[in-house]
C-alpha cells in the first residue's frame, strides 16, 4: 500500500489541471454495454475506478483498450454475458450501473448485490423497484442480484429520493426499452446530464436531463458516437480549496464553475475570491478562513462529495463552523483524523461542529474512504511539519496522480510504498 508524505506550510501557486469526471464516465463507460458499434470515449480519467469498470465491461464481454497518454477508452462490441462478480462489484458499487444496460439488451441480468463501505449502506431497492415497473422482476440468490424481464417497457416511476445511481440506472434502461419512461424526483447532478447528452448522442431520445423530471422514448438501438467526458467538478472543488487552505493562489484550469455553484458560494462565504478566465478559474484568499455552515443536499444543493475537504479548511477558519451531512449515514470518518492533527471537531449523528484552530499539527493519518482522504491531504498541505497520509489507495480511485499534480504548484509532497 502507498502512503504520502507532506511538508505542509507551503502556500500553493500557480496552475492545476483538472481531469475528466470519474462520477460522468463510470456511468458512461457502462452505457457502452447499451451500443451495438465501436466508440471512443475522450477526456476519460486515469483512475482504479476506471480500471475497475474496463475490467467489468470485459468480463460482460466488451473489448476495451485505454490509453492512459490520451485519457481515451477505445470499447468495442462483443456478445454479452450477464454476470457482474462479487469479487469486483466489491471493489466499486458503481458497477452496479450494468443492471439497466443488461436487463436492456439481454433481458437478463445477475449483479453481485453491492454492499455498503464506509460511508453508508448504499441500498439499490430504488433501483430495483424502478426496474420492476418497467417489467422486470428480481430474486436474491447467494448475494447476487438476479434478473429477469421479456423486454423493458416504458413506466411512470417516482423516485423516493433524487438517488444519482438510481436515475442513471432508469435512464440507461429506458434508453432502449419499449415506449415512454418518465422519471419523477429524478436527481438533477451534471453527471447525469452527461451520461443523457452522450446517449442521445448515440441516437436516443432522453429530455428534461438536470431537471427532476426526465423523459426517456425508448428507440431500437444505440450507434456510438465519440463523446468527451465532463471536467471532475470534484476534483476541480478540491484544487479551489487547496488555494484557500494554503493561503495561496491557483489557476484551475477547465474548472466547471457553474456545476460547482453551491461550493463557490461557501468558499466565497469563508474569504475566498475567485475570478473566471479562458475557461479556468483564479481561486485565492486574502486574509483569515472565515467559519461558515453548511448542509450537504442533492443537486444542486451543496454536495456530499465536497464536505470533507471543506471540513478541512473550517478546521483553521477564525470561528466556529457548522456541517450537516444529510446525505450519507457516516461521512465523517475524516474527522477524528484531523482531530489527531489538533482540529476540535465534535459530532452527534449528522451533524458535526468545527471549532477553528489557529494551526494543525502534521501527524500520521488514515485514510477511509475516497473523500475523507482528499480532506487529510488538503488538512496536510496546511498543517504544520510532516503528515503521512496512509492507505492512499482510496484516493486514487478519484484523484489522478494528485501528488504530481500539487508539486506542480509548489507542495511538498511525495508518495512513498508502504509495506503493510
Ligand atoms: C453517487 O453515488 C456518487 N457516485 C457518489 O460519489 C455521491 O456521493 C452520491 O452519488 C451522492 O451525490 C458515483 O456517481 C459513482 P445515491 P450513489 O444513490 O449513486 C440512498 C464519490 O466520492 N439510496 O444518490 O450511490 C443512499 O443510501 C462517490 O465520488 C437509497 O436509499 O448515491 C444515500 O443515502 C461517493 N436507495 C442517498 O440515497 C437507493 O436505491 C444518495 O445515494 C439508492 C440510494
Amino acid at each position: 500500500m502507498d502512503k504520502l508524505i507532506i511538508e505542509g506550510g507551503t502556500p500553493l501557486e500557480g496552475a492545476i489541471e483538472v481531469n475528466g469526471s470519474k462520477n460522468a464516465a463510470l456511468p458512461i463507460l457502462l452505457s457502452s454495454i447499451l451500443l451495438e458499434s465501436p466508440q471512443t470515449f475522450r477526456n476519460v480519467p486515469d483512475l482504479r475506478d476506471i480500471h475497475t469498470t474496463r475490467k467489468l465491461l470485459e468480463l460482460l464481454g466488451l473489448h476495451c483498450a485505454y490509453d492512459c497518454e490520451r485519457h481515451e477508452m477505445r470499447m468495442e462490441p462483443g456478445p454479452l454475458v450477464p454476470e457482474a462478480p462479487y469479487e469486483l462489484v466489491r471493489t466499486m458499487r458503481a458497477s452496479v450501473l450494468c443492471l439497466g444496460p443488461l436487463l436492456a439488451r439481454l433481458g437478463q441480468a445477475k449483479v453481485a448485490l453491492p454492499g455498503g463501505c464506509a460511508i453508508g449502506a448504499r441500498p439499490v431497492d430504488q433501483h430495483l423497484k424502478g426496474f420492476e415497473k418497467m417489467g422486470a422482476s428480481f430474486e436474491l440468490e447467494q448475494g447476487y442480484i438476479v434478473g429477469r424481464c421479456d423486454r423493458l417497457r416504458g413506466a411512470e416511476i417516482t423516485l423516493d429520493m433524487p438517488t444519482v445511481g438510481g436515475t442513471e440506472n432508469l435512464i440507461m434502461g429506458a434508453s432502449i426499452a419499449e415506449g415512454e419512461t418518465v422519471l419523477h424526483n429524478a436527481a438533477r447532478e451534471p453527471e447525469i446530464v452527461d451520461l443523457a447528452n452522450f446517449l442521445n448522442s448515440c441516437g436516443a431520445d432522453i429530455q428534461g436531463q438536470g431537471s427532476s423530471t426526465i423523459t426517456v422514448r425508448g428507440v431500437p438501438k444505440l450507434i456510438g458516437a465519440d463523446y468527451a467526458v465532463m471536467p471532475d467538478r470534484i476534483e476541480a472543488g478540491t484544487f479551489l480549496v487547496a488555494a484557500g487552505i494554503t493561503g495561496g493562489r491557483l489557476f484551475v484550469k477547465n474548472c466547471p464553475m457553474q456545476a460547482l455553484e453551491a461550493v463557490v458560494l461557501k468558499l466565497q462565504a469563508m474569504g475566498m475570491a475567485f475570478r473566471e478566465e479562458d475557461g479556468g478559474v483564479w481561486a485565492s484568499i486574502d486574509g483569515p478562513i472565515q467559519p461558515c455552515d453548511l448542509k450537504t443536499q442533492p443537486y444542486p444543493g451543496f454536495p456530499t462529495d465536497m464536505q470533507a475537504q471543506l471540513m478541512a479548511m473550517m478546521c483553521l477558519a477564525s470561528g466556529t463552523s457548522m456541517v450537516d451531512e444529510r446525505i450519507f449515514e457516516n461521512r465523517f470518518m475524516h474527522a477524528s483524523e484531523l482531530v489527531r492533527m489538533g482540529a476540535r471537531i465534535s459530532i452527534t449523528g449528522h451533524s458535526a461542529v468545527v471549532r477553528g484552530v489557529p494551526k494543525l499539527i502534521g501527524a500520521e493519518v488514515m485514510a477511509s474512504d475516497l473523500r475523507a482522504s482528499a480532506s487529510l491531504v488538503l488538512a496536510g498541505l496546511a498543517a504544520e511539519g510532516t503528515t503521512q497520509v496512509r492507505r492512499i489507495y482510496h484516493l486514487d480511485r478519484g484523484y489522478e496522480r494528485i501528488e504530481n499534480k500539487l508539486c506542480k504548484v509548489g507542495a511538498k509532497i511525495r508518495r512513498e510504498h508502504e509495506i503493510d
